[in-house]
């Protein structure tokens, strides 16, 4: 047995076949054919009209049979005889020169938890083996370029139904983590917290958002995190009411805010991290409201993270926080709580949902979003579930003051409803304050709730880092 303890794939796979025995309840009977699951490695692609490839992001299904993170790879498994099959892409002799001598089957064997390892050019005989078989693939459903590949060799047959009950059961799988998968997290997490940090506590060295974005990537990379989970958000001012800002080139005298949503990834494993504070370290009065009020929702909200909470009532409850709020703050006025959520004009400030479930992808699988939900408070939010023990959440509320998002409210478009709770004064104190977006990694235990970030978050502690950082006089190497 190895010594390092290897990603746990062969129990993944278990896993996977159980969840699709229970959506194919007939699927797996003694006089049905043998069961074989198939999926495909990411291909190695390159950019158009050019020789160099483009980076390389493992297929998350197939990492999660395998822990391989090689392209161009394949994976079986044979339900009935429990066999976890990995199929190295064959061995260009001419790429050697160019990328090194690839991994050999017996190194292969050892550092993956399979059964067997083989080459991919004994798929087609490997199969026609394998008596009375009938292969099931969710390839379909990410790359025709697979597809094409696998009807060559004879490999998909008709059960196209069966493809998205092959996805939904891979997701199911992945929507609880195992101990081997939260250590990962944890560890993507860790390396977040210290590189945000780095970043709250280097302000005398930024000039532009840019360089924030520098500054958390190498930390990150030099904690050995090739990959951000995502492209960093870096923004300031009120770019901050941009969710989703990954142009980060602005300079960054003269605004209120810092806004910084950026996550290391570790082994394909996700972090997602949000913290805004001042530039100054000193708060103007309008943007810690606001920011007290975006923690207040936080708190509360991830306060109620337990197995059979749902997600819904925890995002209710963070709308009822702003505007309970706003309401104090002058921004609302004219209407009870209640008048105030059933007209849904809080929306205009969080548009979008308390968070996500998190794991190898950012926005992970398992939420059973419904983006066609007539209901703008719910339209975007992204766990429509009881939550359960194992699944790993982001807690972000947020409050932004974006006038693309408020302005139809304002003006009583068709559709957006308790524009004249909006007091337009009032609200013309905070556009400078941008947004506030607060957000940690949150694991489901089976009695609560474990955060995995460790970043501060208390706007006094913020302050307190920024200023003594401000005081040091730092040289960029
Ligand atoms: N970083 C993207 C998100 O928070 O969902
Ligand atoms: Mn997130
Ligand atoms: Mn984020």
């Amino acid at each position: 047995m190895p010594t390092i303890e290897r990603y746990p794939s062969k129990s993944h796979a278990r896993r996977v076949a159980k969840h699709f025995s229970g959506l194919l309840p007939d699927a797996f009977t003694d006089d049905k054919p043998r069961q074989i699951l198939l999926l495909a490695a990411a291909r190695l692609k390159y950019w158009p009209f050019s020789d160099q490839a483009q980076p390389f992001r493992q297929n998350r299904n197939f990492y999660y049979l395998t822990g391989c993170d090689l392209p161009d790879a394949y994976v079986l498994y044979d339900v009935e005889l429990d066999r976890l099959v990995l199929f190295l892409p064959p061995v260009d002799k001419e790429d050697v020169m160019w990328s090194g001598e690839p991994i050999t089957i017996t190194e292969a064997k050892e550092e993956y938890d399979v059964d067997e390892v083989l080459y991919a050019d004994v798929i087609k005989s490997e199969l026609q083996a394998i008596p009375n078989r009938i292969v099931y693939t969710a390839e379909s459903l990410v790359g025709d370029d697979h597809r094409a590949y696998l009807k060559d060799i004879e490999l998909l047959v008709q059960l196209q139904s069966s493809d998205q009950y092959l996805l939904e059961a891979l997701e199911e799988s992945r929507l609880i983590k195992d101990d081997f998968e939260l250590r990962l997290m944890r560890k993507a997490s860790e390396i977040s917290d210290n590189a945000h940090l780095k970043v709250l506590s280097t302000m005398s060295l930024q000039t532009n958002e840019r360089h924030i974005h520098a500054e958390f990537v190498y930390h990150s990379m030099r904690a050995g995190s090739k990959n951000q989970s995502y492209d960093p958000i870096c923004c300031t001012g009120r770019h901050c009411s941009t969710l989703h800002y990954v142009r980060n080139n602005e300079e960054i005298a003269g605004k209120q805010l810092l806004l910084i949503d950026a996550g290391a990834e570790w082994n394909n494993y996700a972090s997602d991290v949000t913290r805004t504070f001042p530039i100054s370290g000193e708060w103007t009065p309008e943007a810690r409201a606001i920011y007290e009020l975006v923690l207040e929702m936080q708190t509360a909200c991830e306060s109620l993270v337990k197995p059979g909470a749902v997600w819904d009532d925890l995002h209710l409850l963070a709308h009822k926080i702003l505007i309970r709020g706003f309401l104090k703050l002058g921004i609302f006025k004219g209407g009870s709580e209640d008048e105030i959520l059933e007209s849904r004009v809080s929306a205009a400030f969080l548009p979008h949902g308390l968070g996500h479930t998190l794991g190898m992808d950012t926005h992970d699988t398992g939420g059973r979003a419904n983006y066609a939900d007539s209901d703008l408070l719910f339209r975007y939010l992204r766990i429509r579930r009881k939550l359960e023990s194992g699944m790993v959440v982001t807690v972000e509320p947020g409050i932004y003051f974006s006038p693309f998002l408020i302005d139809p409210y304002l003006n009583g478009h068709d559709g957006f409803k308790g524009g004249h709770y909006i007091d337009r004064d009032v609200l013309e104190k905070f556009w400078e304050v941008g947004g506030v977006r607060i957000e940690d990694d949150v694991l489901v235990t089976d009695n609560g709730s474990e955060n995995f970030t460790k970043v501060p978050k208390d706007p006094d502690v913020l302050s307190k880092i920024i200023k003594a950082g401000l005081k040091k006089t730092l040289v960029t190497v």
